[in-house]
């Protein structure tokens, strides 16, 4: 495509990361995230301090943004901000600087949705043919997405209760590991056996998924085995952690596996926060081999939450004039747009 310089300013403040990015023309200049590490000892993320970090660091993330991005804010052609899902008191940061700067500087306002830019994450560095058959995994969803075009998606089946980032952080939580326990399960799990101890799969109808079990099934053998031993933990960590990711790991490739062979999609990637987990990168790897797939794993800084993908997404709502008026306000749950 030719140049049309064309520079979105992109913000995203849906949960505990406030970033900033510029992208130019579909390419990140410039990705800025702030992580909010006040959330780590209470064991998850706390909603009124998130808001609070926001405010806070979105106008250092976003000058810190323009700044490396090499421009100057007269440069920007139209602002991006996550609408939904999310954290209302955090998108409602996100949201307000979005619309002050814009009105500020007479330009165009967009409105992504999170779950849709977690999966236009693929098309920063590269360029998935249609159709393309997404599996987003995070903190708050899991979701097989169908996708025919950059804006045309649809959810084929979600979770219906935890998200695989949750089942991660809750484990983590029960071995007595920081939030977010997820990197650490990873981190442990690398070292231990995946055989060793045996968790239950849900069994659920078409691409649906189901975490709660996992948890419970967890929670109930620590209880046993730390009765029988207090030290249970801190000497099987690695094998627990192997155990557990294993399960995830094999219940969401499951699913994944199903519907490319249903549907007969060649073009399948991870993403979301847990695209990160090097056991689900390792196994859409060999699945791919496996099936003939081109896969597609995101950068390490595009799986969890940042701006680059809102304002990806942003582009592609920019070349359809899809601009949301100064009215619009943001959703904690919206469906599908
Ligand atoms: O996409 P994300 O940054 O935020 C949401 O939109 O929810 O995902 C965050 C989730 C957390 O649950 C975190 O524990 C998980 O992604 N996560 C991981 C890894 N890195 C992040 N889970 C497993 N292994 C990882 N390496
Ligand atoms: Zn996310």
């Amino acid at each position: 495509m030719a140049e049309q310089n064309v520079y979105i300013l992109a913000i995203e403040s849906s949960c505990d990361e406030t970033s900033a990015a510029v992208v130019r023309d579909g390419k990140v200049l410039s990705n800025i995230i702030a992580t909010q590490k006040v959330h780590e000892r209470y064991g998850g993320v706390v909603p009124e301090l998130a808001s609070r970090a926001h405010m806070q660091n979105i106008w250092p993330v976003v000058d810190a943004a323009i700044t490396d991005a090499g421009i100057s804010k007269n440069d920007i052609t139209a602002v991006a901000f996550t609408q939904s899902p999310g954290l209302l008191g955090s998108l409602l940061v996100g949201a307000c600087f979005a619309k002050g700067f814009a009105q500020a500087l007479s330009l165009p306002l967009i409105a992504v949705h999170h779950m849709q830019a977690h999966v236009l994450a693929h098309f920063i560095d590269d360029q998935p043919e249609f159709p393309f058959l997404c599996l987003t995994v995070s903190g708050g969803h899991t979701q097989i997405v169908l996708c025919r075009d950059h804006l045309d998606m649809e959810v084929l089946g979600e979770t219906i209760d935890d998200a695989a980032g949750e089942a991660f952080d809750k484990v983590a939580k029960m071995l007595g590991l920081p939030y977010p326990g997820g990197p650490l399960v990873d981190k442990y799990a690398k070292e231990g056996d995946p055989l060793r101890f045996k968790f239950p799969m849900s069994e659920m109808k078409d691409y649906e998924f189901s975490f709660s079990g996992i948890k419970t099934s967890v929670l109930y053998f620590l209880q046993a085995q730390r009765k029988a031993d207090p030290e249970f933990v801190e000497k099987n960590i690695k094998d627990i952690c192997a155990s557990v990711q294993y399960t995830i790991i094999k219940m969401l490739m499951t699913k994944l596996e199903k519907a490319a062979k249903q549907l007969d999609i060649k073009h399948v990637g991870i993403a979301g926060g847990v695209s990160a987990n090097s056991g689900l990168r390792k196994a859409i790897k060999e699945a791919g081999e496996k099936n003939g797939w081109k896969v597609y794993i995101p950068r390490f800084e595009y799986c969890t939450d940042n701006a680059a993908m809102i304002g990806v997404t942003g582009y592609y709502k920019f070349l359809k004039c899809s601009f949301a008026d100064m009215t619009v306000s943001p959703s904690a749950r919206a469906t599908w747009q």
